[in-house]
């Protein structure tokens, strides 16, 4: 750790990241999550944030922008089809009538089948779903599709080139590829200093996808950052456990959670938040 007497609350941060390095030095790599730990604290983390809502809300501006036909999404890393579920929804009720096709790949059996299950019980006739258990490389998936979105799951693809090419190959000609993933801010360099490495790589941020777009050569219509904040003063040890991708040993929460404070800012209600941002990167198939 520095022996320089920090300055102001980013050089406090800083300080109390390096602790947290501190703690890992020389140790062997922290044990990822079960998938189904991973699936509990990522449902119990996105009730602390208001970025799910944020991303539903703007992917269905988009959903309304794509017009009044038969429209068909895939989404790879569905998860538990929450998000999807609001989507499909707001695309059933929006244009009664309309066909929906409406497909999820997850690699987590638990997942697709509550994806199945969600997107069941939205009861709509004119919605056709189907769940793929499969890493995205490995999916079967034949369709194409109008939109194909990943929310959240880019991160953990091994090669993101490959996969971009793919994922446009799924797409009907004028559809469109919806990548949304976090850049490294304050909340991701715990995972960048915590994370075991996947199969092969580290975890890939905001900067990789776009540098992996550009060494595609994939034109990128847009690049949207939606600010969020996330209330992690009240995480449970399994949510922070998601939060830095890794089980945390207890000699590491308590600088955990010292330097979250550190980087906290207040939310409109005075409690501490951190920031929780996340990008969207729009590409169309030509
Ligand atoms: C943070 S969750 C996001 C779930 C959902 N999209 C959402 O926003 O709520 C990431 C998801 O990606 C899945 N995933 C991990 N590796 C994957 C891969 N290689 N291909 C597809 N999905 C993957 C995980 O199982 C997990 O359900």
């Amino acid at each position: 750790m520095s022996n320089i007497a920090p300055t102001s609350s980013t050089d406090t941060a800083a300080v109390l990241l390096d602790g947290v390095r501190a703690v890992r030095r020389g140790a062997a790599a922290l044990a990822g999550l079960e998938p189904d730990a991973y699936a509990r604290g990522h449902a119990a983390f996105e009730c602390l944030s208001d970025q799910r809502r944020l991303i539903a809300e703007h992917l269905a501006g988009r959903l309304t922008g794509m017009g009044d036909g038969p429209i068909s999404v895939l989404s790879v890393g569905c998860g538990d089809g929450s998000l999807d579920a609001r989507l499909a929804a707001g695309l059933v009720q929006g244009v009664p009538g309309r066909p929906v096709r409406y497909v999820g790949v997850d690699p987590w059996v638990g997942s697709a089948e509550r994806f199945a299950a969600t997107m069941s019980a939205l009861g709509a006739d004119e919605l056709s779903s189907d769940a793929y258990v499969a890493p995205f490389d490995d999916s079967s998936v034949e369709e194409t599709f109008d939109v194909v979105m990943f929310v959240h799951s880019m991160y953990y693809v091994p090669d993101l080139g490959a996969t971009l090419r793919v994922a446009l190959g799924l797409l009907r000609p004028g559809g469109q590829l919806w990548v949304a993933i976090a850049p490294t801010a304050a909340l991701n360099a715990l995972v960048v200093a915590l994370a075991p490495p996947l199969e092969g790589h580290r975890q890939w941020f905001s900067a990789d996808v776009e540098k992996a777009f550009v060494d595609a050569g994939i034109f990128l219509d847009d690049v949207i950052a939606l600010d969020a904040q996330i209330d992690l003063a009240s995480a449970s040890d399994e949510v922070l456990d998601f939060a830095v991708q890794a089980r945390l040993t207890p000699d590491l929460r308590g600088p955990v959670r010292a330097y979250l404070d550190a980087v906290s800012v207040p939310g409109t209600d005075g409690r501490p938040r951190v920031p929780h941002p996340v990008d969207v990167f729009v590409a169309t198939r030509r």
